[in-house]
């Protein structure tokens, strides 16, 4: 079998100018899918983000026996209420989001079912969502704590938990079997993790109540369908953000982003650090406020940060180490080892790929800190299949002197479909090599 795997070729050298807008809002996207498949009503949902691991949900739902029209890549209307027993495993492939919330509403079905993914998928822990829904009365088993989970039919109960680490997904796993669940489920959550779930459940009549620290499921009140248009996802505009700050003469206008407080932590993290950077927010859309951002390049500052703010920007660390190398003094980040489990261990790879640029970079095990401005040199890196380090590693070739490839880079695509035409349209020179292993 061909493994298609791509590269991009970056030449550095042009400003990033003009206006876009970014693809929908990933973890929505996941949402809007699974919510409306198990609410009863029609849904129709716009702006959906057509990407690898949000395919991987919908195909999910389809095998599931939703009836589901898709009228383009971006909409579709969803006829939900009842899930049917699948043939065969649902293959969740790279999508970590899909695959846990996915098992806290397999774990209140009466059929069984296994949910199983890519190699990668398989490498990710999943005791994390296994313990509390076990304890909920769920007969999940996976293998070692890993995936495949196999899911049998069993009566759910409420429970409290306190949540170890700020997730959520694994907030979203509870709540969702909690639906199917006798008694009322109480979550304490140690951080800010994104309440997309939370906000989304309540648009569809779920009678839950937020507190910073704990959230409330009362259980009782069925789903209702509401339609959705997903708004921009910050995680795709972050890229965009960071090389607009650290290109000379850059100006861009991103438009239609979501301003979900639970996000913006890498808009408050780079103001902190000097960067030009305004945003303006424009309505609201899936519950979330949504704006433009307007950025310019400027020489960003070093920066302290941990806590809180942290897990409003977990996703944007890749692309923040590059910003952080582009900054003059030190930058220090800590309480971050979150990282080390998502598509790959974040900080590592990260480091490692940056480090063929010949960037220095001390990794800590919760953080890294490093001393700039260090100018890169082009070279050779790798995407290692996670989206997040192919795309950065691209905006650290536009920043760095002599031409760069990313090789495996076609992972962008499982949340960031058309990132190099993207990058094409501001006036950056990356260019798509087909490639086959
Ligand atoms: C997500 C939650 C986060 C995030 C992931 C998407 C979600 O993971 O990193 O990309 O949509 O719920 P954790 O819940 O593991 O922090």
């Amino acid at each position: 079998m061909h493994i298609i795997k791509d590269s991009f070729a970056v030449k550095p050298g042009s400003p990033l100018l003009g206006e876009t807008i970014v693809p929908g809002d990933k973890s929505i996207s996941h949402r809007a899918v699974f919510f409306s498949a198990i609410a009863k009503g029609r849904a129709h949902i716009k702006g959906w983000l057509p990407a690898g691991d949000t395919e991987a949900s919908f195909r999910a739902a389809l095998a599931l026996g939703v009836p589901i029209e898709r009228i383009s890549p971006t909409e579709m209307i969803i006829d939900g209420g009842t899930l049917h027993e699948p043939q065969g495993a649902l293959d969740l492939v790279n999508a970590g989001t899909g695959i846990r919330l996915l098992a806290g509403i397999m774990a209140g079905q009466p059929f069984p079912s296994v949910l199983d993914g890519s190699e990668q998928l398989r490498r990710r822990p999943m005791n994390r969502i296994i313990t509390p829904l076990q304890m909920m009365g769920a007969d999940i088993q996976g293998q070692g704590g890993f995936a495949p989970l196999a899911v049998n039919p069993s009566q759910l109960r409420g429970i409290e938990y306190h949540m170890p680490m700020a997730s959520a997904q694994v907030k979203s796993a509870i709540l969702l079997a909690g639906l199917f669940a006798e008694g009322k489920t109480v979550i304490g959550q140690p951080g800010p993790a994104r309440d997309h779930t939370e906000r989304m459940l309540q648009a569809m009549g779920a009678k839950l109540t937020c507190e910073p620290e704990t959230i409330t499921l009362e259980p009782g009140n069925p789903l209702t369908a509401v339609d959705f248009t997903v708004p921009g996802d910050i995680s795709s505009a972050a890229f965009l953000i960071v090389a607009a700050c650290i290109i000379p003469e850059s100006h861009i206008t991103l438009t239609g982003i979501s301003l979900n407080p639970t996000r913006t932590g890498i808009l408050d993290v780079l103001l902190e650090m000097g960067a030009d950077i305004t945003v303006e927010e424009t309505g609201l859309e899936a519950g979330d406020p949504v704006g433009t951002i307007t950025v310019k390049h400027s020489q960003l500052k070093g920066v302290r940060i941990g806590g809180d703010v942290v897990v409003r920007m977990i996703d944007e660390f890749p692309i923040f180490m590059v910003a952080a190398l582009a900054a003059e003094g030190e930058t220090y980040v800590r309480d971050a080892g979150e990282l080390r489990v998502k598509e790959t261990d974040r900080l590592k790879v990260m480091t490692k790929e940056l480090t063929k640029m010949g960037a220095q970079i001390n990794e800590t095990p919760d953080g890294f800190y490093v001393f700039g401005p260090q100018q890169l040199d082009g070279a050779e890196v790798y995407g290692h299949d996670d989206h997040r380090i192919s795309m950065s590693m691209v905006v650290a070739g536009l920043s760095a002197i002599g031409d760069s490839k990313v090789i495996d880079a076609r992972c962008a695509d499982d949340s960031f479909p058309g990132y190099a035409k993207t990058l094409q349209k501001l006036g950056a020179s990356v260019v798509v090599n087909h490639e086959e292993q």
